[in-house]
């Protein structure tokens, strides 16, 4: 094998995010990452990880698990990535993210971490029930960006303040441990039509797994009765589509089905309204819009169902996967224990 001459030096640009596998995926998954990962692997190098240690945070059924976590790698392939270009692969087959993530551990600020707006609404008034490792989840997260240096990542709106920490910890570190430069101030990757989907029942609500209505999101399995079905049933407001988007302003429904079509057909909103304006949502706009969905999300279900088919297949991408991500990540480990004054190897 070759290795690059300075394994550890700073990456020109690499992208790492990673998908829960905690459940069926969505559209605002779909538009808010996968879609991105997959534009993104022409352009730098792409680690793409099933993110399990995060997954087990709330309880999973280890019955479940490992079905859950191929199927997230299937919708993966499914909308496009390529295991061929992106390393693929599951973050506990990697237990350096596990190592790295005790490390900061001890740079992040409890202060820190009780600012994080996930975890309050993720437990709401039930917060001592909670899982340790739910409240350290954001501190694993910064660990699977810097145990790559990755630069970029793309990700939904929602995980902007865990992005924000991130470039915190990596701040700290290098500030403590006197080594400018070593960890990358990350960038998130999220704007964009498809930054911030949200529910089709509750437009202030984002559309999420653990909505307990399936009415309120479209499922990436779902088919195509079911789709229409449910933009047919969407919540709007009574008046007609408007002629400019300034006027969606204060409309969340009506904004949210624009922004869902704009980020499917790959248009601003203003040029959907061009072509909807005046009309009631249901005279052309949702039966367009449900066409448009089932168009897009019915080929990557087909094909889900086909990776699923022959689990082996998955589990052989996803194991020649953390072999590639290991590679990258010793020697950064290596080095960031070496810094921390660690004399185990
Ligand atoms: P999760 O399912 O929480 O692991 O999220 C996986 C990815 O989907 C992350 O990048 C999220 O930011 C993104 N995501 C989740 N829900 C939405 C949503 N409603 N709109 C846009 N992106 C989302
Ligand atoms: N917290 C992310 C989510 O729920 C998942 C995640 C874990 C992640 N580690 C990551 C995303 C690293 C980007 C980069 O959506």
């Amino acid at each position: 094998m070759t290795e690059p001459s300075s394994p550890t030096a700073p990456t020109a640009a690499r992208v790492f995010s990673g998908v829960q596998p905690s459940g069926a995926l969505h559209l605002g998954n779909y538009l808010g990452a996968l879609v991105k990962f997959v534009a993104l692997q022409h352009e730098m190098e792409c680690l793409y990880c099933v993110v399990d240690l995060h997954a087990i945070t709330a309880w999973q059924d280890p019955k479940n698990l490992a079905a859950q976590t191929r199927e997230i790698a299937a919708a993966y392939f499914a909308a496009g990535v390529d295991p061929a270009k992106a390393i693929v692969f599951a973050q506990s087959a990697v237990p350096e993210h596990a190592e790295l993530a005790w490390i900061f551990n001890c740079v992040a600020r409890l202060g820190w971490l009780d600012r994080m707006t996930q975890f309050k609404e993720k437990t709401g008034k039930h917060k001592e029930r909670a899982s340790v490792g739910l409240y350290t989840y954001p501190v694993l997260q910064a660990a699977d960006i810097l145990l790559y240096k990755a630069t970029h990542v793309p990700v939904g709106e929602d995980q902007k303040q865990h992005l924000e920490l991130t470039r915190d910890i990596a701040a700290k570190f290098n500030h403590d441990f006197d080594a400018p430069g070593f960890f990358p101030l990350t960038e998130a990757l999220i704007e964009g039509p498809g930054a911030r989907i949200m529910s089709l029942r509750d437009a202030t609500a984002k559309m999420s797994k653990s909505d307990p209505s399936d009415q309120s999101r479209i499922n990436l399995t779902d088919d195509a009765d079911t789709i229409a079905n449910k933009i047919r049933r969407a919540k709007t407001d009574p008046l007609p589509l408007p002629d400019t988007v300034e006027e969606l302003k204060g409309r969340p429904e009506a904004d949210n089905l624009l922004g869902i079509y704009a980020a499917l057909a790959g248009e601003t909103k203003a040029a959907v309204l061009a072509r909807f304006a005046g009309q009631g949502f249901g005279q052309a706009f949702k039966p367009a819009l449900a066409d448009l969905l089932v168009e897009r999300l019915s080929p990557v279900s087909a094909e889900m169902r086909r990776l699923m088919a022959d689990p082996a297949e998955i589990d052989r991408i996803l194991a020649a996967g953390a072999e590639r991500a290991r590679a990258l990540a010793a020697p950064i480990l290596a080095e960031t224990k070496r810094i921390v004054g660690f004399t185990g190897g």
